[in-house]
Formats: C-alpha cells, structure tokens, sequence
C-alpha cells in the first residue's frame, strides 16, 4: 500500500520527507505535499522524517483523515512533482500544533477542480486564536465562504447585518400595512364601549303622549288640588 500525507502537513509543509525519498513520488502544493500513489515504492523512509508526522500508509491512516488516501490520489495527479527539500513555509511553527486544520487547505484553481470543491485561499498566516498575529495577517485572497471543503468549511465569513429597515422597529406608519398584509396577523378594530344609556333610577318618566295640551287646558278650567293630581298622574311630580 502507498504512503499518504495527511492533515498535520498543512500549513507546515517542513519537506524532510522529500529528501528521503528515493523516487522523488512527492507532489508539491501551494501549504501541502501528497504522494503519488502510483510511484510510492512503500519503503516508508519519508515516514520518520515528518516533525509533526504527518506520513501513515494507507492501511494505517487515522480514521479521521481516511479522505487524505483520496486526496493525495487526486492532487497528486495535478501538482507538479518536488525532488528536493524546500524551506519550511513562515507559518510552520505556529501551525503545528494545530489541529482540525483541513479548512485550511489552499485549493488553488486546479487542486480545487481536482477536488470537486470551490478555490480557497492563501489561508490566513495566523492559526485561529493567535489574535495578535490574526492583525498583521493579509487577508485570504479566496472566496472563504465558498472554498471551504464539504466536511470542514474553512472560517466563516461574518453575516452581513440585516437591512436597517428591515431590522428597525416599525413606527405607526409601518406597522398598519405589515399588519395588514400578514396572513396571521389579524387588526383588530379598536375597541368602542357602547353607551348603557342613563340607567333606570336616573332616567325621566316617559312623557304621555299630549301630556302638554292637557296641562294646558287643566290649567285653565282644572281647580289647583285637581291640577296637581293630574301632574302626578302625566308623569311631573
Ligand atoms: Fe517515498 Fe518511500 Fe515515502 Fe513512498 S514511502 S513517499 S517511496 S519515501
Ligand atoms: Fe509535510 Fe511532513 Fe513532509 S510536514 S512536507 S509531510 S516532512
């Protein structure tokens, strides 16, 4: 089974393993190397080399880096090949300790094509929480919301804030046509008590009827007992 380079090489990228390599099967990618499956003579040389040991054969891959087998298969088939051992990359020591560092991986147009996935990077020169290194740091150059891998997506882009009018409270003039146009939220109509009316112990007497020319003509021809017996009787005490 051929060897494979697995997920502590990026962003180190220390290239020990290369100078022991005696059929240069090594491939070269922007913070990563994969060996060509097809040329690995399984000697397992490059295997002790690795300062942060990154090299397994594929039989005893981790099993949370088993993707690196197909990784390595496919960006070996389009990195160019590296014979001789290079600088390690300015990040290397403060990225090797770091794990979960899949995101990571600069996939530049081709290596993302390979891959079935979205270009990504250079990643930032900082590992996560290196605050102070986080602000000399240039910026990632790809698109990092897009490039990240399918199981690991890499930093995430910070959302961008909802519109103010669509955040703001509503004022009056607002709120009556949202309100409006919800299908679940139903206006009511505001509320008029209706008037009882005066009640029954403050309202006047029913009037009869031609009460007035009654007590017109009583007035007149009606002595003054008689006249107030019949107020009583129309209703004015
Ligand atoms: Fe090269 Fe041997 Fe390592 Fe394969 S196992 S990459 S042939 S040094
Ligand atoms: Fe990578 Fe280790 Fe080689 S870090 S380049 S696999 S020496």
């Amino acid at each position: 089974m051929p060897f494979v380079v697995t997920e502590p090489c990026i962003q180190c990228k220390f290239t020990d393993c290369v100078a022991a390599c005696p059929v240069d099967c090594f491939r070269d990618g922007p913070n990563f190397l994969v060996i060509d499956p097809d040329e690995c003579i399984d000697c397992g040389a490059c295997v002790p080399e690795c300062p942060v040991e990154a090299i397994f054969d594929a039989e005893s891959v981790p099993e949370e880096w088993a993707e690196y087998i197909e990784i390595n298969k496919k960006l070996a088939a389009v990195w160019p090949s590296i014979s001789e051992a290079t600088d390690p990359l300015e990040t290397a020591d403060s990225w090797k300790k770091v794990e979960a560092k899949e995101q990571y991986l600069h996939l530049d147009e081709t290596a993302a094509a390979a891959l079935e996935k979205a270009p990504y990077g250079p990643p930032p020169k900082a590992p996560p929480g290196d605050a102070a290194a986080d602000a000399s740091s240039p910026p990632a150059d790809g698109p990092a919301d897009e490039a990240a891998p399918a199981a690991s997506p890499p930093p995430a882009a910070v959302p961008e804030p909802e519109p103010e009018a669509a955040s703001a409270p509503p004022g009056p003039a607002q709120a009556a046509p949202a309100l409006a146009e919800s299908p679940t939220i139903r206006v009511e109509e505001p509320h008029v008590p209706s008037d009882p009316g005066p009640t029954e112990s403050t309202a006047p007497p029913p009037r009869v009827e031609g009460a007035g020319m009654a007590r017109k003509v009583a007035r007149k021809v009606l002595p003054r007992r008689l006249r107030s017996s019949l107020k009583k009787a129309l209703g004015r005490s």
